[in-house]
């Protein structure tokens, strides 16, 4: 039992210490809608030019079991995919699991026009973190990539440095697929 206090106890640290103030979390009810991706932050072994892929903007909406979903339209050769991704929200406000139990977090900015997305997780036995600014528009706003280079040094250092994806409008797919 103290053990499970305990546990229990560490994880609110970490979701305090993940998102500091003027961070508030976010709910599944508030996130619906059109985003943008603004910037990227990481640690992830992902090729320097993957970072540099266009990005169309994405939204989440509810499916058909009232379940929140990430889409986003990608352009590839072969055409236009439409990829999707079911988030659970957590039991803690401002968390979502994937179906995978990956843990994402989700907090706003003020305003809640801007959003910052982090997930932490092991691949090839090292932990990695990446970390997104999302916007409702894709005009430059300072103070949220002021808040969003702040967040980011606390969790990966002083050097560490953002990426800014190009933009791309969402493909759009034949009417009858
Ligand atoms: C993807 O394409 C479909 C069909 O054109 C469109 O209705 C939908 O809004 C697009 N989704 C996103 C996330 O852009």
């Amino acid at each position: 039992m103290q053990l499970l206090a305990f546990t229990v106890g560490l994880g609110l640290l970490f979701v305090a210490g993940a998102m500091m103030p003027p961070l508030t979390p976010a709910r599944a009810e508030q996130l619906l809608g059109k985003w943008y991706i603004k910037r990227w932050a990481g640690d992830m072994p992902i090729p320097e030019w993957k970072w540099r892929d266009p990005l169309p903007p994405f939204t989440f909406e509810r499916n058909h079991f009232e379940e929140l979903e990430f889409r986003m339209n990608l352009t590839k050769p072969i055409g236009c995919i439409p990829f999707k991704l079911t988030l659970y929200e957590g039991e803690d406000l401002g968390t979502f699991l994937t179906w995978w139990r990956h843990l994402i977090y989700i907090h706003f900015l003020p305003g809640k026009n801007f959003a910052i997305a982090y997930f932490r997780g092991k691949m090839n036995y090292r932990y990695y973190q990446i970390m997104m600014l999302m916007g409702r528009t894709l005009n430059t706003n300072v103070e949220s990539l002021k808040i969003f280079k702040e967040f980011m040094r606390s969790k990966m250092g002083q050097t560490a440095k953002t990426k800014k994806p190009p933009h791309a409008e969402a493909c759009e797919l034949p009417r009858d697929s």
